[in-house]
């Protein structure tokens, strides 16, 4: 019967099976190639790629960054523009004459601040297929030192007050660019997920109560994960215990005008972003979900207190409004429960520099690690994927709050994970109360049966865990990416790589499309102008995908039809 299903699909393509190789898999008439990989020229002048450093300090911050995330495109004056998150490093990779990838000097730890954060460019398309246009006036790089404003409630308090900033509102960089998104009114949000890891502490502080409870919540240790704070005094919190404040926020950036200053939106909350999904509720008010990717951790939603009116200034639109956290009920209905100085006891800026300890007065449900949020562009309806949750109703994590089975996460150590679907009630993304259902449970009934086993959409030949990436295409189809386990052994067997999968909202019907090599993860996606090109994100790919030898690069790739009709 399952067989049948696929046979009768809706999905224009025949569905393929897993691969544990290290290529790239899409169906029979489709292809692929590469648009970028890390360190790629985006200016004339620039040396191509040296498979033997890594490229040099100097040229680092002129290159494709590394680790490809979210992305969007955007149509600017008869120009395709492409924005795409850095959002990490392999700092082995990165800096391959150092003894595992850790930094020896400041210069060192240049080139990884370089590598990441943000990468603007304008792409083209000819006979040969898709490139980037170097030297486009469009081409910039946002990386960890590049200039941004804070703006909206948080802006200017003390607590992001710094040395070299005692205004609180002039930040240098972004980092842990994971998840994207794109507002009504055409400019990038890039969503700052792990920023914890690069700050470290070179001698014992005191710190006061407040930011010490902060530390703890945010996972912001003495021991930094890249070696920042032996070089870099900003990175170090025994200097500046306030710089880990002007992280862990929604930025947004103007593609359009190279010169304009990224802008932290701060009415949005601080925790680990994964993306943004910005849509409009029916009186034109902005809503924008925001997944907290971390074991113990809520769902968010951010509702401006204005309407979007197109062709009139959106400057304030995300810097006014409301925040609210998910509360789900066991009876499959749900509540938006607003974070304010009434409900949590806190002032409207702490709050918001504090948003996991406000979410947690108020009672709101710890998820499984949300990630890439998305909204159904034919039907009101929103999809959140809970990644997994080893530790789900076996213990808290630090400083945060109970993590009982129950609701959209009923598994405990949810080794697969799953896809919540929300219905706003009045058909209104605005509105307090939702319905909600599972789209899909992932599992393995080849290997368990029960809960493991996942839901009744899961079968031999759509095994998958780990769901990540997410978006809607025109045709209403819900793509789906995965950054799981891909030993393809015991509990994860039959699943193969890391891949792309294609939902069908109505049936819950969902096909493998692509699979990414070995060692990856696929995260990221777009599609141009004319909707004949999709493109896909490859991050951390094993061996030394792409070239035959040499160092592995994080690629985008560009997908086609062979006989070019429309893909999304
Ligand atoms: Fe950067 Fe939660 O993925
Ligand atoms: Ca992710
Ligand atoms: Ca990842
Ligand atoms: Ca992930």
């Amino acid at each position: 019967a399952k067989a049948q299903t696929v046979s009768a699909s809706r999905f224009p393509f025949k569905p393929i099976p897993p691969h544990t190789d290290f290529d790239i898999h899409v169906p029979e008439g489709y292809s692929w190639k590469i648009l970028a990989s890390w360190g790629d020229p985006l200016f004339d002048g620039v040396s191509e790629f040296d498979h033997e450093t890594g490229g040099s300090v100097e040229e680092s911050d002129k290159v494709f960054g590394e680790n490809t995330d979210g992305m969007e495109t955007y149509q600017i004056r008869g120009h395709q523009v492409i924005a795409i998150n850095n959002e990490y490093v392999n700092s082995d990779i990165n800096l391959p004459q150092t003894e595992d990838g850790i930094p020896q000097s400041k210069a060192d730890v240049l080139k990884l601040q370089n590598l990441q954060g943000v990468t603007v460019m304008e792409i083209t398309e000819d006979d040969d297929g898709w490139r980037i246009v170097r030297n486009s006036p469009f081409n910039r790089r946002l990386h960890h030192n590049a200039p941004m404003t804070a703006s909206g409630p948080a802006a200017g308090h003390d607590l992001l007050k710094t040395s070299a900033d005692p205004d609180g509102k002039h930040i240098l960089g972004t980092m842990g660019n994971c998840g994207a998104g794109k507002t009504p009114w055409g400019t990038y949000l890039t969503c700052e997920e792990n920023f914890n890891g690069y700050f470290g502490a070179t001698s014992d502080a005191r710190y006061s109560d407040t930011v010490k409870a902060g530390y703890e919540r945010y996972g912001i240790a003495p021991e930094g994960r890249y070696g920042y704070e032996k070089f870099d005094p900003r990175f170090d919190t025994s200097k500046d215990p306030n710089e880990p404040h002007r992280f862990g926020w929604v930025v947004e950036i103007d593609p359009t005008d190279p010169e304009s200053t990224p802008v932290k939106r701060t009415a949005l909350g601080r925790f680990k972003h994964e993306n943004a999904e910005a849509t409009l509720a029916p009186d034109g008010r902005v809503v924008v979900y925001l997944g907290d990717d971390e074991r113990g951790e809520f769902l968010y939603r951010f509702v401006s207190t204005h309407p979007y009116v197109p062709g009139e200034n959106t400057d304030h639109l995300l810097d006014d409004g409301t925040l609210y956290v998910a509360k789900f009920n066991d009876d499959q209905t749900g509540e938006w429960l607003a974070l304010t100085p009434e409900t949590t006891g806190m002032d409207q800026a702490e709050m918001l520099i504090f948003t996991r300890m406000a979410a947690s007065k108020v009672g709101a449900t710890t998820m499984d690690r949300p990630e890439w949020i998305a909204t159904n562009p034919y039907a009101v309806e929103a999809y959140c994927c809970l990644t997994n949750n080893k530790n789900r109703g076996i213990k808290t994590n630090a400083g945060g709050d109970e993590t009982p089975v129950g609701g959209p996460n009923p598994r405990e150590a949810n080794k697969y994970g799953q896809i919540v679907r929300w219905y706003p009630a009045n058909e209104d993304h605005a509105a307090e109360t939702f319905n909600w259902d599972l789209f899909v449970m992932a599992g393995n009934p080849t290997v368990h049966e029960g809960l493991k086993a996942g839901s009744d959409n899961i079968n031999e030949g759509n095994l998958f865990n780990s769901p990540d990436g997410m978006a809607f295409d025109t045709s209403g189809i819900v793509w789906i990416q995965t950054d799981g386990n891909y030993s393809n052994e015991g509990d994860f067997a039959g699943m193969g790589n890391n891949q792309q999968l294609a939902g069908d909202p109505a049936t819950g019907e969902i096909v493998r499309f692509l699979t990414g090599p070995y060692g990856s993860e696929i995260t990221g996606l777009c599609w141009s102008a004319d909707r004949r090109t999709m493109f896909v994100g490859v991050q951390h790919p094993g061996g030394s995908w792409p070239a035959e030898a040499g160092l592995p690069r994080s690629s985008v790739v560009a997908i086609k039809r062979d006989d070019n009709d429309l893909i999304g």
